[in-house]
C-alpha cells in the first residue's frame, strides 16, 4: 500500500500539465470554452395548416404544436422576439390536395400564403422554406414514380417550379430536401433567369434515409401514404443517403457548392456529428445540421421519464451539434432553447 503511495506521488511529483486547472470555476470554464451555442444559431421549423383543418392540434410526440394558419403570425413573432433569426416552415397539406404529379405544388398553395402572411406580419425574421414534394403526392415520395421508380429529372422540374413560386411569394431562403441529383443547379439557374440572384439556398446535402423521420412524418400526414401505397419507405433509399456512408456526403456537399448553394445541410445531426465534421474540413461553407422529430422525440421521453432534465438535455445535444462544426441548427425545441440560453 505504502508503495503504491510513494510511486504515485513521486509520478505526479514533477507534473506541471494540469487540464482541471481550467475547469475549477465557471468563470473559467467560460474562458476556455471553444464554442458557445446562441440564439443566433437556432432555426425553429413550425407545422401548421389550414384553419379549418381537422387535424389535431397536438403532435404529442414532439410536444408541440401543429398550428393553424392565422396563428401563424404570433409564433413568428414570439420566434423573432426571442433573437430566434428564422423559422422554417413545413405546411400539413390537406389529403384531398395530394395527387401522384403533386399538381398542389405548383399552385399558391398553403405554403406560399403563409410566406406572405408572415413577412406582413413580421418582416424582420427570415422565412425558409421547405423545397419538396413528399406532402404533395399520395405516395409520400419526394418525386414523381413511374415504373417502381422515382424519377429525377422530371421531379427536379416540379422543384424548380415550386422554388421560384416560394420567392415570388417573398420566401427569404430556400431548403430543398429531396436529395435528388442537379435539383440545386435547376432551381439556381431558374432563379437567376428570373432575377433573383441573391436568395441564398441552404441545400440538404447530406440527408440520410434514416429511420429517425417518423414523428415529422406523423405530423405532416405523409406517413399514411408512404406505409399503404407505392414504393414506402424503401423507396426513400434511392435517393436519400445510405447511414453506412460519409465520404459520399463529402462528394454531395462539393457538387451542391459547385451548382450553387450556400449553405450545406447534415440530417439528421446527432447521428451524423462525423458528417458534419467531414465537410467543415472539406470545405468553407456555412453548415445546418437538423435535429430531426425522432431525436427530438427521444429528448422528449428521456425527460419524461426523469432521469434527465429536458431543458439540460436539449442544450447538451445542440451544443454538441454546433461544436461539430454546425452554425444553423433546425431544432423543434428552439424557443424552450432561447429561452434557457437568454436566462
Ligand atoms: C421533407 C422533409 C422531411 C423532413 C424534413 N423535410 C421528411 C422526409 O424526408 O421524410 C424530416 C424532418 C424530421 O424528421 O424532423 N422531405
Amino acid at each position: 500500500m505504502s508503495n503504491v503511495e510513494s510511486l504515485v506521488k513521486s509520478s505526479l511529483s514533477g507534473m506541471t500539465t494540469r487540464p482541471r486547472r481550467l475547469r475549477a470555476r465557471p468563470w473559467l470554464r467560460e474562458m476556455a470554452a471553444e464554442s458557445r451555442l446562441a440564439v443566433a444559431n437556432l432555426v425553429l421549423p413550425v407545422f401548421f395548416c389550414e384553419d379549418r383543418s381537422q387535424e389535431s392540434t397536438e403532435i404529442q410526440a414532439l410536444g408541440i404544436r401543429r398550428y393553424r394558419f392565422s396563428e401563424l403570425a404570433d409564433v413568428a413573432r414570439e420566434a423573432a422576439a426571442l433573437g430566434i433569426p428564422s423559422i422554417a416552415l413545413f405546411p400539413v397539406i390537406d389529403p384531398s390536395l395530394r395527387s401522384e404529379t403533386a399538381k398542389y405544388a405548383l399552385t399558391d398553395d398553403l405554403a406560399c400564403r403563409a410566406i406572405r402572411a408572415i413577412k406582413e406580419a413580421t418582416p424582420n425574421i427570415g422565412v425558409i422554406t421547405d423545397v419538396a414534394i413528399d406532402r404533395y403526392t399520395t405516395h409520400g415520395q419526394d418525386g414523381i414514380v413511374r415504373n417502381g421508380i422515382v424519377l429525377n429529372d422530371e421531379s427536379v422540374e416540379i422543384l424548380a417550379h415550386m422554388a421560384l413560386a416560394h420567392v415570388k411569394a417573398g420566401a427569404d431562403v430556400l431548403a430543398p430536401s429531396d436529395m435528388l441529383d442537379g435539383r440545386i443547379r435547376a432551381i439556381r439557374s431558374v432563379l437567376n433567369a428570373e432575377g433573383h440572384h441573391n436568395v441564398p439556398i441552404i441545400s440538404y446535402t447530406a440527408k440520410y434515409a434514416s429511420v429517425q423521420y417518423g414523428p415529422f412524418r406523423d405530423a405532416v400526414g405523409s406517413s399514411h401514404g408512404l406505409a399503404t401505397s407505392g414504393l414506402g419507405p424503401e423507396g426513400k433509399k434511392t435517393y436519400f443517403m445510405d447511414i453506412r456512408n460519409r465520404d459520399e456526403a463529402v462528394l454531395e456537399a462539393k457538387l451542391d457548392l459547385e451548382e450553387g448553394a450556400d449553405a450545406l445541410m447534415v440530417k439528421p445531426a446527432l447521428s451524423f456529428l462525423d458528417t458534419i465534421l467531414a465537410i467543415r474540413q472539406a470545405t468553407a461553407a456555412p453548415i445546418a445540421a437538423y435535429q430531426v422529430s425522432g431525436e427530438f422525440a427521444n429528448i422528449r421521453s428521456a425527460a419524461a421519464s426523469g432521469w434527465c432534465a429536458y431543458e439540460t438535455l436539449l442544450l447538451e445535444t445542440l451544443t454538441c451539434i454546433h461544436r461539430a462544426g454546425a452554425q444553423m441548427i433546425f431544432c423543434y425545441g428552439a424557443i424552450d432553447a432561447a429561452k434557457a440560453l437568454r436566462c
